[in-house]
């Protein structure tokens, strides 16, 4: 399935849909880097709090000379601290960054290897399942693969768990995993954050249907679309949604229809899952990796969990 073809179904279905991986074209990427940077927006900063602090006890749980993975590394800002705690205990270090945004994977390799003159950065340009399929191994001692900012998010408990048995399936018993997870709260919060006044969220994605016009021949329009966040806290999950404020047909040229949209009615385009231990254990458990490890931000409202790949 490409592009193309997932839009084609997910807009034909009886409840619309859109996938959240198509958000991340080069624009997309770059927008999810100003949400990051939003107040609102506390995921980015309580986990790069959570490995100021202590990723050095990180590596030393994991054991070194380590081998780094990151899966959808984006700009891999937070990463350099455990870049950082590796090169205080070994001399050289391979990182394998994972991720769809070539233009991103790029630039954050191209700024690794100005400021870590002795790192080896092996990029890979794939979606999670086929990059993870191509990972090689190369003599270091021990692997440390890393899923931060609740990327695991966006999956849906199945998708989650398949991705962390292809994950395990590639590791060695041993080897670490470090998962970022935001942590269950209170809506009001959750809901800010997926919702920001600033806009910047509701730019990243309407860039959804922006992309379609450029890349598949659509034709929205999108200030017609609402941008939309609620917590469903019976399902754990934020739900994002593009409403249409109007009854209208959207031609996609493209891809050969033309999708109807009623007053009111949503495109669903993101789930973003809230975890905690039990959670969290749960899925560690189902793929194959026991939890040894778990840090949090000073407020508790993001954690980071070492889990190791069982034999
Ligand atoms: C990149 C999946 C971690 O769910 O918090 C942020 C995506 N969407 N704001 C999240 C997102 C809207 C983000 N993840």
């Amino acid at each position: 399935m490409d592009f193309a073809d997932d839009v084609r179904s997910g807009l034909s279905a009886p409840q619309k849909r859109l996938l959240p991986k198509y958000l991340y074209d080069d624009l997309g990427s770059a927008l999810f880097d100003a949400i990051t940077a939003l107040p609102e927006y506390y995921l980015t900063n309580a986990e790069a709090e959570i490995l100021r602090d202590h990723a050095g006890e990180i590596i030393d749980a994991v054991g070194y000379p380590v081998e780094l993975i990151e899966l959808g590394s984006g700009s891999a800002v937070k990463t350099r601290h455990l870049i950082d705690a590796a090169f205080v205990r070994q001399q050289t270090l391979r990182f394998c960054p994972i991720d769809i945004s070539s233009a991103a994977l790029d630039a954050s390799a191209k700024a690794l290897r100005r400021e870590y003159p002795r790192i080896v950065v092996d990029g890979i340009n794939a979606e999670y399942l086929s990059g993870i399929a191509r990972l090689s191994r190369n003599g270091a001692r021990c692997r440390l693969a890393l899923f931060l900012g609740s990327n695991i998010g966006n999956f849906e408990p199945d998708e989650a768990r398949s991705t962390l048995s292809a994950l395990r399936s590639v590791l060695d018993p041993g080897d670490g995993f470090l998962l970022g997870a935001d942590l269950k709260k209170d809506a009001r919060t959750l809901e800010a954050a997926y919702d920001d006044p600033t806009g910047v969220t509701a730019a990243f994605s309407r860039n959804l249907l922006g992309r379609i016009n450029r890349e598949l021949g659509g034709r929205f329009d999108l200030s017609t679309f609402q941008h939309t966040a609620r917590y469903n806290a019976a399902a754990s999950r934020i739900e994002i949604r593009l409403v249409s404020t109007i009854e209208q047909d959207v031609a996609i040229d493209h891809v050969g229809i033309v999708a109807h949209f009623d007053a009111g009615e949503p495109i669903y385009t993101e789930s973003s899952y809230k975890f905690d231990d039990a959670s969290i254990s749960s899925l560690a458990v189902a793929a194959g990796f026991a939890v040894t490890g778990r840090w949090t931000d000073a407020s508790e409202r993001f954690a980071d969990y070492l889990l190791t790949a069982q034999s």
